[in-house]
């Protein structure tokens, strides 16, 4: 009965950014998979968000284009002039908003979103959140004109009570298709607090990791890690050097550089001392990667987003 009343809502999850093998038993067919059901979807995810990347490359600094299209990242320190980063640092340290709290492992995540409303009272940060250099580079890393949602991420580490292994700790990829996070340090970062963690190149579709998601995906549902099952394929040393890709690179830098990355690369949380914290203004972007339109940039839809989370959690 629960298989009939569903099948609809799981046949619709196929074209949109749903990603778990365990909780969708279309997407964790065996059958499906080996008849090439989620390679189907990661190889057309990608020729969408290619189209939707050169929509919005107009005015984006070639060196950045070519660093994310190569690398998978974008790095850029010193970011804002001195003087408004500070007066933007100060306002987010100090801002106490709507936050949520997320433990994994020993690892405690603390998200403060930005919504309007929120911006109102922080002038400073308002004013660099708007800058259109600033908004044109996570559009276009997202492939998308709308705004990706801005927090504050604040990390602590080590934190008791927390159980077992950080699992972001463990290098993965998010999902299927290319997506963005992005971070503006307003801590320096480094291997006492915790640095971002990536494999350099490790987003470009190859037949390797073509081949690596098929074979994963046969089993998907099966595989040891909760997280692979639903949908963030974990990635050890093994598939590492089967993946012919090369060592990762910790992203030790100041703060003021923004960091701006691809994670259907291969990434994680760098190790860091317990009692350690580190602070940024935090961003993703999750949009449908199957719809070529890269949006209409209009206002309306920047602010309606948060209008939307704040329902969804209302729901819960
Ligand atoms: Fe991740």
């Amino acid at each position: 009965m629960k298989t009939l009343l569903y099948s609809p809502v799981w046949f619709f999850q196929l074209f949109t950014t749903a990603k778990s093998f365990s909780a969708n038993p279309i997407l964790g067919s065996p059958l499906l998979n080996r008849l090439g059901l989620h390679v189907l979807r990661v190889v057309l995810a990608h020729a969408v968000m290619q189209l939707r990347l050169w929509l919005l490359h107009w005015h984006i600094d070639p060196a950045d284009r070519q660093s994310f299209r190569e690398q998978g990242f974008i790095l850029k320190p010193d970011y804002f002039p001195a003087e408004d980063f500070q007066r933007m640092e100060q306002e987010l340290r100090h801002y106490q908003g709507h936050s949520r709290t997320y433990l994994q492992g020993d690892t405690r995540t603390l998200r403060t979103l930005l919504a309007p409303e929120a911006l109102a009272q922080l002038p400073a940060t308002r004013r660099q959140l708007a800058d259109p250099a600033f908004l044109r580079l996570l559009c276009y890393a997202n492939g998308h004109q709308r705004h990706p949602l801005f927090n504050t991420e604040q990390i602590f580490n080590g934190e008791r009570g927390g159980a077992g292994d950080d699992p972001q700790k463990k290098l993965h990829v998010d999902t299927f298709h290319p997506t963005m996070k992005f971070w503006l340090y307003l801590d320096d970062v480094d291997a006492h607090n915790g640095t971002f963690v990536y494999i350099p190149g490790s987003q470009r579709l190859s037949w390797k990791r073509l081949r690596w998601e098929y074979r994963l995906s046969i089993r998907a549902r099966t595989l040891p890690d909760l997280y692979a099952t639903r949908g963030s394929f974990r990635v050890t040393e093994q598939d590492r050097l089967a993946l012919g890709l090369p060592e990762p690179r910790a992203f030790a830098v100041p703060r003021n550089t923004l960091l701006i990355a691809n994670t259907f690369g291969v990434h994680g949380r760098g190790p860091a001392n317990p009692g350690s914290t580190r602070l940024a203004l935090w961003g993703m972007g999750r949009t449908n990667p199957f719809i070529p339109f890269p949006g209409t940039g209009l206002p309306v839809f920047n602010r309606l987003q948060y209008r939307v989370l704040a329902w969804l959690e209302n729901r819960k």
